[in-house]
């Protein structure tokens, strides 16, 4: 019996995860597992209605999940930031999910904006660092709001936090395809952090020696991602090269509609989400795709142990792209949201 913490959070967050939801629930007749789920009301409508984001109880509740089903967060009438980090990126750091697993995976019949690439050029992971760099929140301001203002936001790179996700990945990439290893940063300009991370890179390698490695500057790696996709298997990079890097893999993937991210700490309570917005404009219009939350779904099974269950719905995702849907971005599927659960549901 796994224990499921549900939290829908913002806009079109509660509409995903219901399709989710329904997909693991028809899975687990099949697969011969059982899941509990419990709501949490957090997001941008409680924090305007009672000004909390994440009360501490709430949080040390968490701790107690076996994982977390995310929705999305972020609210129009709330100034960006607030929620983002207040919520969000709190889950991730409070709980220590030093992992963001980001699979790049185009399914047979959905149309990539790469011309000439196929299913077989379009299949990577990117595993991003989750707790650190520019994201630690480290800096400040000087004379803000004056002509001589000063803003300063530092990257922070532990060699602990480096050297755990780079292993991480390493490990990942044992049961990859290529296993092929590469890390992504800016060893020519950023010359402190990405040193330590080379280090710890090459510090690391003869514990994998059947990994492997090969690494790329994250400009260059946006240019190849698009040029030849086909040469990446694992990306390894920080927090903010992690970020920008997987919007453009989703983008190459066929889009937000189908892109879904882990936040791992292995043997941890961890957390499974669409890595796209909360997007206000369709929220409530039931034509938001879900697949991105299904596939979530799929990685927190996965991540559970579940793996035949998570390979079968990952299965049920690729026909219902191939065969049913027009198209994967909002409005454009030929079907509603519902009905998009309900056609991948309906292969259990
Ligand atoms: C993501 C999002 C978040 C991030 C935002 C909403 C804080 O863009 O999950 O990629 O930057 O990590
Ligand atoms: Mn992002």
């Amino acid at each position: 019996m796994y224990r499921i913490a549900v939290i829908p959070g913002d806009g079109t967050g509660q509409e995903q995860v219901n399709e989710g939801l329904k997909v693991l629930a028809a899975a687990q007749k099949k697969f011969n597992y059982k899941m509990e789920t419990f709501h949490y009301d957090l997001g941008g409508e409680r924090y305007l209605r009672t000004g909390e984001i994440l009360p501490d109880s709430v949080l040390e509740e968490l701790k107690d999940f076996d994982a977390i089903f995310l929705g999305a967060i972020g609210h129009p009438d709330v100034k960006p930031g607030i929620l983002e980090k207040g919520l969000l990126l709190q889950l991730r750091f409070a709980l220590d999910l030093y992992v963001n697993l980001r699979p790049v995976k185009l399914f047979p019949g959905v149309s990539t904006p790469l011309k000439g690439k196929n299913p077989e050029d379009i299949d990577f992971v990117v595993v991003r660092e989750n707790t650190e760099g520019l994201y630690a929140g480290a800096g400040g301001f000087l004379r803000k709001g004056t002509p001589h203002e000063v803003a300063v936001q530092e990257s922070i790179n532990t060699r602990f936090g480096v050297e755990r996700c780079l292993r991480y990945a390493f490990e990942y990439c044992r049961n990859k395809r290529r296993r092929k290893l590469t890390l992504c940063g800016k060893t020519n300009v950023l010359t402190y952090a990405f040193d330590l991370w080379e280090r710890a890179f090459q510090e690391l390698a003869p514990e994998f020696p059947d990994i492997e490695r090969d690494y790329a500057h994250v400009d260059a790696i946006c240019m190849w991602m698009v040029k030849n996709p086909e040469w990446f298997d694992v990306i390894v990079t920080d927090n903010m090269f992690g970020d920008i890097i997987t919007d453009l893999g989703a983008m190459i993937q066929g889009g937000m509609g189908i892109a879904a991210g882990a936040n791992i700490h292995p043997g941890r309570v961890s957390m499974f989400e669409p890595i796209g917005g909360s997007a206000p404009k369709y929220t409530g219009k039931g034509v938001i795709n879900p697949l991105a939350s299904i596939c979530a779904g799929a990685m927190m099974l996965d991540f559970l142990g579940e793996n035949r269950a998570a390979e079968a719905i990952e299965k049920s995702v690729s026909e219902v792209c191939s065969t049913r849907l027009k198209s994967l971005n909002a409005g454009q599927m030929g079907f509603s949201t519902a009905e998009v659960g309900d056609l991948v549901a309906e292969k259990f």
